[in-house]
């Protein structure tokens, strides 16, 4: 059993992850401010709501605890946004981060296992996309990620921390046992939104079909929530055991088009999905799919979920039980 603290952790990925790592045995505490994850997300008792430039606060927790490693998720996600408020980005994702790492090293706390993103890559020149391929964000969201990816890479030469970074690609879905499920606000994301859709009857906009793709729609590689909540726990254990510090891609390996994704859903729920087409949106690949072998490979990971129709069918569950609450 290990003592982890979980930035973020009343967020979507964060909270799956920190479920599963009290289902595994692990003590968990969670810190989150609150300004985008909710507390209905935390198991009672684990939530600190302290802002990560809020030093005093996160040194009297590390003073409480003796955690022996942390999984960092806190972080400003919206893509678009990013363009709009660039310095907001950096203060947040990479400021906060600083700051968290600031309190480990006073602490000596010496493994963390940390949120990066595909969006560290840009357009990449070739798919499936390896970890070593050309690191060209294309927004300051991507580069807050790479940068702390950097910061971290450094702080194991310089002072032997340890680190995982897991490049993730499309998270979806909700685990059922956990009754928690995507709440971005505001929604930007596939899935939720074409859930919506069917519920409301409000078409959703498929933004572009002039790709060049097989049917003019971007490709993702989506990967269910509760197979990267395992992604992080495997990395976490990976580096109890003394693993180095390495970078991970987080996906399947295997795209889907937004077509597809509608299409999955219309069988996913019986129910037809309201679009029309649109013009791109700005900043947006082709296509995104990961090469996921070397955390498969060095992580022993393997995703539960194979089939996109069971990952949607697992963001439905949720969206319908979250209208009753
Ligand atoms: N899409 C639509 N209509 C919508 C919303 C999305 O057609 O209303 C399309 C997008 O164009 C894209 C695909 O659906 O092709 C998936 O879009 P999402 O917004 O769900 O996800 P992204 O691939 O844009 O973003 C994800 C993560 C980001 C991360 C990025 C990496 O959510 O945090 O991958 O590139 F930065």
């Amino acid at each position: 059993m290990a003592s982890i603290l979980v930035t973020g952790g009343a967020g979507y990925i964060g909270a799956h992850t920190a479920r599963l790592l009290l289902e595994e045995g692990h003590d968990v505490q969670v810190v989150d401010d609150l300004s985008k994850g909710y507390a209905h997300n935390v198991p009672k008792g684990r939530l600190h709501i302290i802002n990560l430039h809020d030093a005093a606060s996160l040194d009297a927790l590390f003073a409480r605890h003796r955690f022996d490693a942390v999984i960092h998720f806190a972080a400003l996600i919206a893509v678009g946004e990013s363009m709009r408020e660039a310095e907001r980005y950096f203060r947040n994702n990479v400021g906060g981060s600083l700051a968290l790492l600031e309190v480990m090293r006073r602490y000596g706390v010496r493994r963390i296992v940390f949120s990066s993103t595909a969006a560290v890559y840009g357009d990449p020149d070739s798919t499936p996309i390896p970890e070593d391929a050309p690191l060209r964000p294309k927004n300051p969201y991507g580069e807050s990620k790479l940068m702390v990816e950097k910061i971290l890479g450094w702080l194991d030469r310089t002072s032997g921390l340890r680190s995982v970074s897991l490049r993730y690609f499309n998270a979806c879905g909700a685990e059922p046992r956990y009754g928690i499920g995507e709440e971005h606000q505001p929604e930007t994301h596939l899935i939720p939104l074409i859930l919506r859709a069917i519920l409301t009857g409000e078409p959703i906009t498929v933004f572009g079909d002039d790709y060049p793709t097989p049917d003019g729609t971007c490709i993702r590689d989506y990967i269910h929530v509760s197979d990267l909540a395992a992604a992080h726990v495997r990395a976490l254990e990976y580096l109890m055991a003394g693993g180095a510090t390495d970078v991970f891609n987080a996906g399947t390996g295997r795209g889907y088009t937004v077509l597809e994704v509608i299409r999955a859903a219309e069988r996913a729920t019986g129910r037809p999905v309201p679009f029309r087409v649109g013009p791109r949106r700005e900043g947006d690949a082709a296509v995104l799919v990961a090469d996921s072998s070397k955390l498969r490979k060095t992580l022993g990971w393997q995703p539960q979920y194979e089939s996109l129709e069971a990952m949607v069918e697992s963001a439905w569950q949720f969206e319908n039980s979250r209208r009753t609450r």
